[in-house]
């Protein structure tokens, strides 16, 4: 996928506040989702300017936020300096081309970047690889729609059937603990629900 798109929009993509109150909402729904304590490492992919990110940081010991657009990620370092948060480290990462070796996470959170994501699968593999036994997944992302969300660029996905979805876990030995609607996006005079699905692994208590 090029990252033109997202490089472009990563300077003012924090101004726009549906962005910022679907990540609170995402957020809060997160916290009273999945038990984070403050030993946990963990992962945001498809991070963006890690809105989400820095909203869970003072939560857990530490965040990567991963992403492939090098803008977003520049957004990323310049927050964290300028807020003086150290627990939050940037880094550009394609997990469908394979987890890196020898590094595992607690917590792995990641929104509205599924959609646009071809290979689920290889990301779904490369999430249940990177997962501490125990760890939590949770993923944010649109409800099924009718391709109205994205008039004017062409997107893998749709949104998704979370059901669909979590069976598309279990296939990497994850099981869906919970999903449900967390926030509805307005757009276009249309309202699109934004789901959260949380999982772990199959063998986890
Ligand atoms: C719609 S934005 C969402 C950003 C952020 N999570 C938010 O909620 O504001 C999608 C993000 O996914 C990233 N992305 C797209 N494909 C990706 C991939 N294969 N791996 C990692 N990030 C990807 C884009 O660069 C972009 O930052």
């Amino acid at each position: 996928m090029s990252t033109g798109h997202f490089d472009h929009a990563a300077a003012s993509w924090d101004d726009n506040p549906t962005r910022r109150a679907m990540s609170a909402a995402i957020a809060a729904a997160i916290d009273t989702r999945v038990p984070m304590t403050p030993a946990w490492t963990a992962l945001e992919y498809g991070c963006g300017t890690a809105t989400l990110g820095f909203l869970l940081a003072d939560r857990l010991r530490s965040v990567v936020a991963a992403d492939i657009s090098a803008g977003m990620l520049d957004q990323v370092r310049q927050k964290a300096a300028a807020g003086g948060v150290r627990n939050l480290q940037p880094r550009l990462l394609d997990l469908t081309q394979g987890a890196p070796a020898g590094e595992t996470f607690d917590f792995i959170f990641s929104a509205m970047t599924l959609h646009h994501v071809d290979n689920t699968a290889a990301l779904i593999a490369s999430f249940a690889r990177l997962l501490a036994p125990g760890g939590w997944l949770a993923l944010a992302d649109l409800c099924a729609e009718d391709g109205s969300f994205h008039p004017d660029t062409v997107v893998p996905h749709h949104g998704f059937d979370p059901a669909a979805l979590g069976r598309q876990l279990a296939v990497a030995g994850l099981r869906t603990v919970a999903w449900r609607p967390v926030h509805e996006l307005e757009r276009h005079g249309r309202r699109y629900p934004v789901f959260l699905l949380t999982a772990n692994h199959a063998f986890s208590g």
